[in-house]
């Protein structure tokens, strides 16, 4: 009886180490010392011994069975113990919480989308141009041939195929006229290219938003109500404009539009170098030979176009001193916004 017994402690606890869950735990107490478990069993056999061998085999049974009550409690505190961990460990509220990473608006983009909502509200419609834009569109088609010395106003970067970067928004003013044809009322934005030597107001890359009206009796007069409307838009005030004579190709007469200095309200000061002015667009009537590429007759049709300088736009309203910063990808730059 006495092997018997070291036995049945061994194989119990070996099996005890085997358990994984409470269920297991229950069903092995039930096995060894549940009322008709094996341990019981031979505690039972113990009044049939001889007495001489009672006190030593009795002590002994009661050992393992302390042992195994001792080792089944151990387990099913752990068992507990382990439970509760995990649960603490999936809902613990006391964590912060992870923070989502957003991006945002380029500044770029932000001013670009508030003038559309201008225009728009005006009743312009937005169109998109190629960046890889044709010679003719380019060039020719805006009153510029080939041997145009107005060429060199632009540096442009050419590519392999004769086509080119597109230099400015212009570009889209003949393919609009030739989709949508007359009255026309459209805004252009778009990334323009010039082979420029950088620094810090020059880049190869910018953006303009270019402006078309077209249909009858349309004059300087509609461009100056327009401007005025998109200044209240943009700056949310009134904004005196004036106009100097310009030089363009693709229009006639061409201007380039000032607006009243905003820093110092025209008095002068070192943002418009003491002139109470700030250099705004180019613009001017849509050039007869224009029209004519448009497939609309000059006789009865005019309009004006101007050419917005996005990027400058966005470095004085952001006061931003070096427009390389808005195509560096920086997002310590970028993360202003
Ligand atoms: N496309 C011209 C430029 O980039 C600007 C311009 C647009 C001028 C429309 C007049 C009218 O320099």
């Amino acid at each position: 009886m006495d092997k018997e017994l070291k036995q049945l402690k061994k194989r119990a606890l070996e099996e005890f180490e085997k358990i994984k869950n409470n269920k297991e735990l229950e069903e092995l107490r039930v096995k060894y010392v549940g009322r008709n478990g094996e341990l019981t069993k031979v505690l039972k056999q113990l009044k049939d011994l001889a007495v001489e061998e009672k006190p030593k085999i009795g002590k002994l049974a009661n050992e393992v069975k302390v042992a195994l009550a001792e080792k089944l409690d151990d387990l099913s505190s752990q068992l507990t113990k382990n439970a509760r961990g995990s649960i603490v460990q999936a809902t613990d509220l006391t964590l912060p919480g992870a923070s989502v990473k957003t991006g945002s608006l380029h500044p770029n983009t932000i001013i670009q989308y508030e003038l559309e909502d201008v225009f728009k509200s005006l009743g312009f419609q937005v169109l998109e141009g190629p960046d890889i834009e044709s010679e003719y569109y380019n060039f020719e088609a805006l009153n510029i041939p080939a041997d145009h010395p107005a060429r060199d106003m632009q540096d442009t970067f050419w590519l392999t195929s004769g086509e080119v970067l597109k230099t400015h928004t212009s570009a889209m003013q003949v393919r609009a006229m030739e989709k949508y044809g007359a009255p026309l009322k459209a805004i252009f934005p778009g990334r323009c290219f010039r082979y420029e030597a950088t620094d810090a107001s020059h880049d190869t890359t910018f953006y303009q938003l270019e402006g078309l009206m077209i249909d009858q009796d349309i004059s300087i007069a509609n461009l100056i109500a327009v401007m005025k409307e998109l200044m209240k838009g943009v700056f949310g005030k009134e904004v005196k404009v004036r106009q100097r004579p310009g030089y363009f190709p693709f229009v006639e007469p061409g201007f380039e539009l000032d607006i009243n200095c905003l820093i110092c309200g025209g008095k002068g000061c070192s943002v418009c170098k003491q002139t109470g002015w700030l250099e705004l667009l180019p613009c001017g009537l849509v050039h007869p030979n224009v029209l004519k590429a448009g497939g609309l007759d000059p006789a009865k049709y005019s309009g004006f176009a101007f050419g917005l300088g996005l990027t400058r736009l966005v470095m004085m309203k952001y006061g931003i001193d070096d427009i390389r910063l808005l195509q560096s990808g920086d997002l310590r730059f970028l993360k202003q916004f």
